[in-house]
């Protein structure tokens, strides 16, 4: 049960649509813009820079916030397995930022969502995935290719900081985690479907932080 209330927390900070609302404010509908995905990276290519970061910070506050509510309710309680509980709290945040109810279901690929995750998870993580996602950025400058490419380098750090005793959880609930962490993995690279098919036919665009993107 508690695992399904971390789910609706996360679910419910998830709804907040920070590239909807940009929209909103700039009379634009983002769905109808670029790549059409209500994320960062659209509302950069979109909006500019500012609001890319903007978008960027709120998304990955909004998952932050989904963690910190379900550790503030369940951190006495269920101490012992609130690594996971904040996983699932960050999942529910990721499918309500994806698949928003209100919005037909249609939202972003969770990215952004996900940054928060390994920020509020673990903070080692988070460097792994900066390094993966920079150096990729910086050679490539194909953003879902960052954007899969961390996920997957997310993974398995998890895998590997869990093997070595970091979560303090017993092997019944480590292997729940791993399995949690890999579904997210899977959805992330199935929301970068479209991106993978373009990465390989090689019409992906690229985004580049010095000159106006389209
Ligand atoms: O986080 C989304 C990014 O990886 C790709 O976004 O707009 O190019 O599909 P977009």
């Amino acid at each position: 049960m508690e695992r399904l209330i971390c789910i609706a927390i996360g679910y419910a900070c998830g709804l907040f649509q920070t590239a909807y609302i940009l929209g909103k404010i700039y009379h634009i509908d983002i769905r109808k813009q670029g790549s059409g995905n209500l994320g960062s990276t659209n509302v950069l290519r979109t909006l500019g820079k500012k609001a890319g970061a903007l978008n960027l910070l709120c998304d990955c506050l909004k998952c932050i916030a989904a963690i910190l509510i379900v550790r503030a309710i369940f951190g006495n309680s269920y101490g012992d397995i609130l690594p996971l509980l904040s996983l699932y709290a960050a999942a529910g945040c990721i499918l309500g930022h994806n698949f928003p109810f209100y919005l037909n279901f249609k939202g972003g690929k969770g990215v952004a969502a996900s940054v928060g995750l390994v920020i509020a998870f673990d903070w080692r993580i988070f460097i792994i995935c900066a390094i993966v996602f920079f150096g990729l950025f910086f050679l490539t400058h194909y953003v879902s290719l960052c954007s899969v490419s961390a996920y997957l380098a997310a993974f398995i750090s998890m895998i590997i900081f869990g093997q070595r005793g970091s979560y303090h959880m017993d092997s019944y609930h480590m292997i729940e985690l791993y399995i949690v962490m890999g579904l997210l993995t899977v959805l992330a690279f199935y929301r970068h479907k479209k991106n993978i098919k373009r990465l390989l036919d090689g019409t992906e665009s690229k985004i580049y932080l010095s000159k106006k993107n389209k």
